[in-house]
């Protein structure tokens, strides 16, 4: 029996170059960033027990993940379980990943996010020679979110965190679109409390070649041509965790 799984896998591996990586492969990469203080106050809404790890005085979006994906579907996700994560591999650049891709949740360790992105998407992207290590995985997400300064580019349209301010999807989209003539996919939280829908996560996505592309091809809601779950209006772009 060992012996023709043996076979078998030695012809997958003859037939198609690189078998190990299974039926793993992707189109684009989805580079997603968080509003921090729209993901904490939803972790918040979620568990009266729960706490955040924000900095008092955040004023940056940070990284949610770095997402191999086949259009049209979710993943591929955990590409090569034998590769764990190893907290070592980043120390040097563990300072500047506390800051732009810290865990928000009080609850989990200061490393869960990381290896968390790293098992289920990271062992994905390093299919790619750029991305083939954690140390460049988290060192794109860090390349990135100072490349793509959400504050920066929503700031330009006069958009900012505000608790009251209420904007347009297409506003949002436009910013993001006019800085880097892509389209972006835009993601709201529904906070029952305040009846608002909460501007999450902002995702620009990328070919293979790591250069951008539009994101209408990946999953999350499509409508009016304006990618993403958010309505039309009455969007909030919370200031502080209320
Ligand atoms: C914001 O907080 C960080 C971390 O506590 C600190 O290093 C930085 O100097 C602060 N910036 C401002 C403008 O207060
Ligand atoms: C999976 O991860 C292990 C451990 O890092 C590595 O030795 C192996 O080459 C990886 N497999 C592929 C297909 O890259």
């Amino acid at each position: 029996m060992k012996f023709l799984l043996y076979l078998a896998l030695v012809r997958s591996l003859l037939v198609h170059g690189r078998a190990s990586w299974g039926n793993v492969d992707w189109d684009v990469i989805i580079f997603t960033q968080q509003w921090p203080i729209t993901s904490c106050i939803n972790h918040l809404a979620h568990n009266p027990k729960a706490s955040c790890n924000l900095f008092p005085n955040m004023t940056s979006w940070t990284v949610h993940g770095i997402w191999p994906t086949k259009l049209g579907t979710i993943g591929p996700n955990y590409c090569n379980k034998s590769w764990d994560f190893q907290e070592s591999e980043i120390l040097n650049i563990e300072p500047y990943l506390i800051k732009y891709w810290g865990n928000i949740f009080g609850e989990d360790s200061r490393t869960s996010l990381w290896s968390h992105e790293w098992k289920k998407h990271g062992t994905c992207a390093a299919q790619l020679p750029s991305l083939n290590s954690e140390k460049k995985y988290f060192e794109k997400g860090l390349e990135w979110v100072t490349q793509y300064d959400y504050v920066a580019v929503l700031g330009q349209h006069k958009i900012y965190p505000d608790d009251v301010q209420t904007y347009t999807r297409e506003a949002i989209f436009a910013a993001v679109k006019d800085m880097f003539g892509v389209d972006p996919s835009i993601d709201c939280i529904y906070n029952k409390k305040t009846k608002q829908h909460e501007l999450s996560q902002i995702k620009l996505c990328f070919d293979r070649s790591l250069h951008l592309v539009d994101c209408d091809g990946i999953i999350g809601g499509n409508e009016a041509k304006v990618l993403g779950n958010c309505p039309h209006k009455g969007i909030t772009y919370p200031a502080s965790v209320r």
